[in-house]
């Protein structure tokens, strides 16, 4: 619905960061989780023509190739790796992040792009939290020790987040599994309660970063918002779940914001700052190239919440961690 070319208010965004490539990647590896689409892929192209070393990290084979060859057109001398990994599926993220560690991938700067819109009851959690967070969790305890950086050029990790997340009161009950569908389904709704499952991963996000921050402070870890942009994202949201009604209010809602969506390349900008910008700060979650301040509803504590998702994460994914 919102797929193509759209004019923004301001024709030349605000946002726009760096438009000349003065701050270059040339001999860094940037690894991109979702490349093959929208902001990802409009991550991947900035990068490639800031002179990086590509890693594609997506679910879809031949996607993938096509992407390959569509930044290789655009960019001269480009290198590009890419790796088959299904965030819905935590066997192929730890096949991918195995592989990538055995093979000596040094990667400077990661990526957690890759996010959707919508979530199945059925499969007893909501998927999209496995799938925007527990995924993105799982490549990044296995891959944080071997990220590569130095006290000047500490390694990067970039997770796309969203304003969505002041939907959000970190209940944590998009964040659980549950014995029954039935249950689930209690729980959790029907499924076309887009804003509980969505913005709750996507508060996940944010608080993932912050921990990691603690965690590890000689790696730069951020979230970022990229603002309302115009991808596939809606669309795949709209074909999952959405009912005719909520349909109707998506295009509606399309319509009257379609002058203030931002383009993919224009999305990217934020991620390309927390990417490139010598002085982010540690933990920050950023939107338009400025860090932002975190809002949620209800008054449970953050750090409360961060700590439990840490824990409840930690917990998820355990049986694909080998004991250090
Ligand atoms: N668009 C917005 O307005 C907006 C606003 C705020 C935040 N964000 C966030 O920005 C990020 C990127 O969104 P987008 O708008 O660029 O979405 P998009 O155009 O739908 O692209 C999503 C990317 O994620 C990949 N992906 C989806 N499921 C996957 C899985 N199971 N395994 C591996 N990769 C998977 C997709 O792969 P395929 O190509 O195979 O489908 C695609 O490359 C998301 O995290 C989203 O939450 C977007």
């Amino acid at each position: 619905m919102i797929k193509g070319p759209v004019l923004t208010l301001a024709g030349k965004h605000q946002t726009d960061y760096d438009q000349n490539r003065e701050n270059r990647l040339d001999g860094k590896t940037v690894a991109i989780t979702g490349a093959t689409d929208g902001i990802g892929l409009a991550t991947a192209i900035e990068c490639a023509q800031r002179g990086s070393h590509l890693i594609l990290l997506s679910r879809n084979q031949e996607k993938m190739i096509s992407t390959k060859q569509l930044i290789e057109k655009k960019v001269n001398d480009v290198e590009i790796d890419m790796f088959r990994l299904d965030l819905a599926d935590l066997n192929s993220v730890k096949s991918a992040a195995d592989y990538l560690i055995k093979n000596g991938f040094k990667i400077n700067i990661l990526v957690l792009n890759a996010g959707l819109a919508y979530y199945s009851p059925e499969l007893l959690y909501g998927i999209n939290s496995v799938i925007n967070h527990f995924s993105h969790f799982l490549l990044l305890h296995l891959l944080v020790d071997h990220l590569v950086g130095s006290e000047q050029e500490p390694a990067r990790v970039v997770s796309l987040a969203s304003e969505a997340h002041i939907l959000a009161n970190g209940s944590g009950k998009f964040w659980k599994t549950y014995e029954s569908e039935k249950i689930a389904a209690e729980i959790l709704g029907t499924g076309s309660d887009i804003s509980g499952a969505y913005a709750e991963s996507k508060l996940a996000n944010i608080l993932h970063m912050k921990s990691m921050a603690e965690r590890h402070p000689l790696i730069k870890f951020v979230s970022v918002h990229p603002g309302v942009v115009d991808t596939s994202f809606a669309d795949k949201w709209k074909s999952g779940i959405g009912n005719k009604c909520s349909l109707c209010l998506v295009r509606m809602l399309s319509f009257c914001w379609k002058p203030c969506v931002r383009s993919p390349a224009q999305g990217c900008q934020t991620s390309i700052y927390c990417i490139c910008e010598r002085e982010i700060i540690q933990g920050e979650y950023y939107a338009d190239n400025k860090p932002k301040s975190i809002r949620i509803r209800g008054s449970k504590d953050l750090t409360v919440i961060k700590n439990e998702l840490y824990e409840l994460s930690i917990a998820f994914v355990k049986r694909f961690l080998v004991p250090k």
